[in-house]
């Protein structure tokens, strides 16, 4: 058929996600021919931009953030004439005329409509403001063709999160909402799909009676930075815990959808969320820990203590680490923990998940037995091996575990994209199946409210400090008991 040009628009042009994560990704689409030869990119913001200056700040973004490294001149070129600043207040009429001139402009030279791809790189407050602007005049009424993306945080409870479905939902088809949550465009994240469901080793032990528990653990070097004005009203629960690490729980849990179709994915990640237990305040203090970094050391150089960080309130309590023990009450999983984890200013970035199988009940070695262990890592390394048991090369039984592995580098030539390039590719071909629907925004708010709510009534009891380049509170390690001794860690 005939390839539709794409029409995208990024409100909040000048920020940081647009520099460092969507010209670079939109960038990689391009130059490996993925974006439809006819597309525009208007990028709209507030403050007054010289645009030729404008591209030169996009071009060092590319430069200094995307996979590729430095853009090629030529390919650069090709890529930025199509791309157009227009000055404009979210809050003001003429943003939303002046656009849909462009538009209409864009799609009248084409003499074909276009897809068009609202993206709301901005503030939460900006959200419902844009929605109303391009639904008063009519930007985005074509539910097969015109579709917005929302970036997280999507609502900060339950309450305001319900409150924004229902602002959207009566201006958009849900079918034209795009909920981002970038975990899942992850190679390795999209990857545990393929894993469990195209595989039949492992399916049949995944479940209660042969996992003992699961790890999840997402380690960021980095501290807040930049961002303490986001950050410090939001903390890592509602930054990382209600969206990414909940994401990945749900995909490690899930039941196999009936068909690779993503309303069924995206039921059958719903139900996870759903059987989730929910906590009484007693039980979140019991199994929900949460740290905040004071000063230390980050690969050798200094990080401030958090409360000293830009943006910061001086007394603040806000939670930079969080570690969580958490059931899901079904069938499967019953009785079997998820020990979550995440944090800031750890001594290095990494995230994975670990899935750990019970002992044998039948023992007949005298060596203790190391159980075995299935770890996905999802970054710096994208890996997956198998900790299993063998024998020690010699004249008598002894064990010890190694491990089978499946590295990219190894298996592949291929390079990895950046999540943001599949997940804005998947906007243009109308995918919404690593999206996040409205009920399963909801569900996901659902599950930490106990612990917000519990956290609110009692703002300062047992927040753990923790330095800054290490792995957090030691009570995030007691969390696991008897469990594990402690948090798995790629060596
Ligand atoms: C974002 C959070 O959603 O994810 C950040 O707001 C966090 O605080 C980031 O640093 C982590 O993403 P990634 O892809 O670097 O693991």
């Amino acid at each position: 058929g005939k390839i539709i040009p794409a029409a995208i628009t990024i409100f909040g042009a000048k920020g940081d996600l647009t520099k460092r994560k969507l010209i670079p990704a939109l960038y990689n689409l391009y130059t490996d021919k993925h974006l439809p030869p006819l597309f525009t990119i208007y990028c709209v913001d507030f403050l007054a931009e010289d645009e030729a200056a404008f591209k030169q700040d996009l071009l060092a973004g590319i430069n200094e953030f995307s996979r590729n490294g430095k853009a090629d001149e030529k390919e650069w070129e090709g890529f930025a004439k199509n791309i157009h600043y227009l000055q404009g207040d979210f809050l003001k009429t003429e943003t939303y005329t002046n656009l849909k001139d462009q538009l209409t402009a864009f799609e009248k030279k084409q003499k074909q409509s276009s897809t068009r791809v609202f993206y709301f790189a901005v503030a939460p407050r900006f959200i419902e403001i844009i929605a109303e602007g391009l639904y008063k005049h009519d930007l985005c009424n074509r539910d097969g063709l015109d579709r917005i993306v929302v970036e997280k945080p999507f609502g900060t409870d339950l309450d305001s999160a319900k409150k924004l479905n229902r602002f959207l939902g009566k201006r958009f088809a849900e079918k034209q909402i795009y909920r981002i949550d970038h975990y899942l465009g992850k190679e390795a994240v999209q990857n545990i799909m393929a894993f469990r469901f195209a595989n039949y080793v492992f399916e049949p032990l995944w479940n209660k009676k042969y996992i003992d528990h699961i790890q999840i653990s997402v380690a960021e070097e980095v501290g807040v930075g930049k961002r303490g004005g986001y950050y410090d009203g939001s903390g890592a629960l509602r930054d990382m815990v209600q969206n990414h690490l909940l994401q990945l729980l749900c995909i490690v849990a899930m039941d196999s959808p009936k068909f690779y179709k993503s309303e069924l994915i995206r039921d059958a990640k719903v139900k996870v969320l759903k059987d989730i237990r929910q906590y009484t305040p007693a039980q979140v203090l019991k199994n929900v820990i949460r740290g905040q970094y004071t000063a230390g050391n980050v690969h050798g150089t200094p990080r401030p203590p958090y409360r000293k960080e830009e943006h910061v309130l001086s007394t603040s309590n806000t939670e930079t680490f969080v570690a969580a023990r958490l059931f899901i009450d079904n069938e499967r999983w019953k009785g079997v923990p998820f020990f979550l984890r995440t944090g800031k200013s750890m001594p290095v970035q990494s995230s994975v998940i670990v899935i750990q199988f019970k002992d044998s009940p039948h023992k007949i070695f005298k060596d203790d037995i190391t159980p075995n262990r299935l770890i996905i890592s999802i970054q710096p390394e994208l890996e997956i091996s198998l900790l299993f048991e063998s024998k020690v090369p010699g004249l008598k039984m002894k064990l010890k575990p190694v491990e089978m592995d499946f590295t990219y580098q190894e298996s592949y030539t291929e390079t990895i994209p950046e999540a943001y390039e599949a997940l804005l590719l998947d906007v243009l071909d109308g995918n919404p199946t690593l999206f996040m629907r409205a009920d399963q925004v909801e569900a996901a708010w659902k599950v930490v409210m106990p612990i917000v709510d519990t956290w609110k009534k009692y703002p300062a009891k047992e927040l753990h400090l923790y330095k800054a380049g290490t792995w957090g509170p030691t009570a995030a390690t007691v969390l696991l008991k008897p469990y594990a001794k402690d948090w798995f860690r790629l060596s």
